[in-house]
């Protein structure tokens, strides 16, 4: 552990102007400095470093916070390495803090599992290469045309037909065998201990960094299971994983897009066909974990998944995931019958990437999936299609796709637009997901976020927010971010810190908003506090008013008996108040 006051002082040697020039050319732009993007593929530059709150922000994908959070995400580091990169670079020395004796044995334990993971992945893969036990997995590797180049990057190896091959290897080199059962790798019976993967071609599951975390076995026959799967452990959590994402974050950087696929070897013969910006998952359906880890790395996913009844489910579920988050989404079509592994065994490179190119929006992929499985020739049919796309429609975060999207659909049902709202409207609606409530909500973040921005710069703007009641001013992801940052800054003024505080939260939309305020230009400085407060608390009235009138209009619609009707209530009576609390 680093002491605070060391992080401080490197944090006060340090320039956040000189370390980031080390990586992007920088020019000054008012109190400003901007470039182009590091974190994402860019034209014209919308990184903006601000010097006086020691700050970054990237307009273009959201990417901010210190000079610590920018040597993280650059070098791939975490906190404390990233503290010790630049006291290194500023002649700084630490002296780390003893550890506790429960943080020693926490970390001690985590070298440990890395360390058992490493040598398991070196013995596998020393099997594979040599002597005679190999030869199988070396057989049909090349049955499966695997250059040795790709072997080695992927690190693949062979887990002998022995019973306990890895045990004794892992005993030799000194491991506590029951350190290495809680990574699920070897078990234990009355008949001693035994290897979990036996005769099988290993796959090292790696994280981000390249550590490897767990282990994929396939079999090299057609027996069952084809797969076994280290279980998750410590260190691997396989709905936040994407397999390949170390080997294909340089691919991604240069596209800024990422392509998805669902199997270990077609990943493998994707990167191996030189299509390198590509991750599997790890015999899981596609998580919010997934997208958010795509999200801070990529501006545009592909989904590639096979082409049968499973593989589409799982596109047309992907693409829910991807509508929520705002992640432009597209669908790479495969003749049918065809995986991308048996695509490109068969085809070249270049008819590949012609269907990349070729790829659609998912919400449109998934539409005319629809219409090819119900044809729009009869009303009933019309209906039956409709039902099925608005629940998804309504997913639609982004208000000029969705008016597009629209447009499509009645065309292609031959309904007219009012058609496709009367029946909108029809359906179970719940407030939230209500395009209304969409547009709604990107209104309410300036005013929340120049409120958030007076809690920041102005300590006697915060005592009046606190004395009201946070909850009176914001509401969601802005309510436990507005409480996070009263209570980092009660007691301390100092604008030197204020940089600090996007270590404050993990939650990456948290930062990208601290950072987004706090880069701005500085026309919250120097302000008269208190107009532009009640400028904020006279538009936000008028906007609960509004919400309290639509409430009220669509609650005359509404069956009283349903589950919508008592949640417009609810929504109607916290709003009121909301409201009557900003009275004076
Ligand atoms: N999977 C799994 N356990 C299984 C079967 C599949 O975990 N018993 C996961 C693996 O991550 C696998 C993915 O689902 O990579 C896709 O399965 P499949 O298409 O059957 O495997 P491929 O990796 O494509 O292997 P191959 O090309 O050899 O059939
Ligand atoms: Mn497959």
């Amino acid at each position: 552990m680093i002491p605070e006051e060391k992080v401080r002082e490197v944090a006060e040697r340090i320039s956040i102007v000189d370390v980031v020039s080390e990586y992007v050319p920088l020019r000054r732009a008012g109190g400003n400095f901007l470039g182009l993007c590091p974190f994402h593929a860019e034209k014209t530059p919308s990184f903006n470093v601000n010097p006086a709150r020691e700050i970054f922000h990237c307009f273009g994908c959201g990417a901010g916070g210190n000079a610590f959070s920018f040597i993280m995400k650059m070098e791939g580091l975490s906190f404390p390495e990233a503290v010790k990169h630049l006291a290194r670079k500023s002649g700084i020395e630490i002296e780390e803090r003893q550890l506790t004796p429960a943080e020693r044995k926490v970390q001690d334990e985590y070298s440990q599992f890395l360390r058992i993971n490493e040598l398991t992945a070196s013995y596998y893969r020393a099997i594979l290469l040599n002597g005679r036990e190999g030869a199988p997995a070396r057989d049909y590797l090349a049955v499966r045309s695997v250059k040795p180049d790709i072997s080695e990057a992927f690190r693949l190896g062979f887990a002998p037909d022995r019973r306990d091959g890895l045990v004794k290897h892992l005993k030799n080199n000194g491991v506590k065998l029951e350190t290495a059962l809680k990574l699920g790798i070897i078990r234990k019976s009355d008949a001693g201990w035994y290897d979990l993967l036996r005769n099988r071609l290993i796959f090292p599951i790696r994280d981000a960094r390249g550590q490897v975390i767990a282990f994929a076995g396939r079999v090299l026959d057609a027996s069952l299971p084809k797969y076994i799967n280290s279980p998750e452990s410590p260190l691997y959590h396989k709905s936040s994983v994407l397999f390949g994402l170390d080997m294909a974050l340089p691919s991604i950087r240069t596209t800024a897009a990422v392509i998805i696929v669902e199997g270990y070897f077609d990943h493998l013969a994707l990167y191996q066909s030189g299509v390198q910006n590509v991750v599997a998952t790890c015999g899981t359906a596609l998580t919010s974990s997934h997208t958010g880890l795509i999200k801070r790395h990529a501006e545009r996913v592909y989904t590639l998944f096979d082409s049968d009844s499973a593989g589409k489910k799982a596109t047309i579920r992907s693409m829910e995931l991807f509508l929520e988050q705002r992640i432009p989404a597209y669908v790479i079509a495969l003749p049918d019958g065809d995986d991308p592994d048996s695509f490109l065994a068969t085809h070249a490179t270049e008819e590949f990437t012609t269907l990349r190119d070729k790829a659609r929006p998912a919400f449109e992929y998934f539409v005319r999936t629809l219409l090819t499985e119900t044809h729009p020739d009869s009303v009933d049919n019309k209906v039956r299609i409709i039902d099925d796309i608005v629940p998804r429609f309504r997913k639609i975060a982004d208000s000029v796709e969705r008016d597009l999207y629209e447009k499509e659909i009645c065309r292609l049902l031959g309904i007219t637009v009012h058609a496709f709202r009367k029946r909108m409207g029809g359906g179970k609606l719940t407030p939230q997901d209500t395009p209304l409530n969409y547009t709604k909500r990107a209104e309410n973040d300036t005013i929340q976020e120049t409120l958030l921005a007076l809690l920041l710069y102005y300590p006697d703007a915060r005592s009046e927010i606190v004395r009201s009641g946070l909850e009176t001013f914001f509401t969601d992801g802005y309510l436990d971010l507005a409480r996070l940052v009263v209570h980092r800054l009660a007691g301390s003024d100092e604008t030197r810190s204020l940089g600090r505080l996007t270590e404050i939260t993990e939650n990456a939309e948290q930062r990208t908003i601290l950072s987004r305020i706090m880069v701005a230009d500085d026309s919250m400085a120097n302000i008269e506090w208190r107009s532009v407060f009640e400028q904020c608390t006279r538009s936000s009235e008028k906007k609960q008013l509004a919400s309290i009138k639509e409430i009220a209009s669509r609650l005359a619609t509404v069956d009283p008996n349903s589950d919508e009707y008592v949640l417009l209530l609810k929504q109607a009576d916290a709003l009121r108040t909301r409201k009557s609390k900003l009275e004076p």
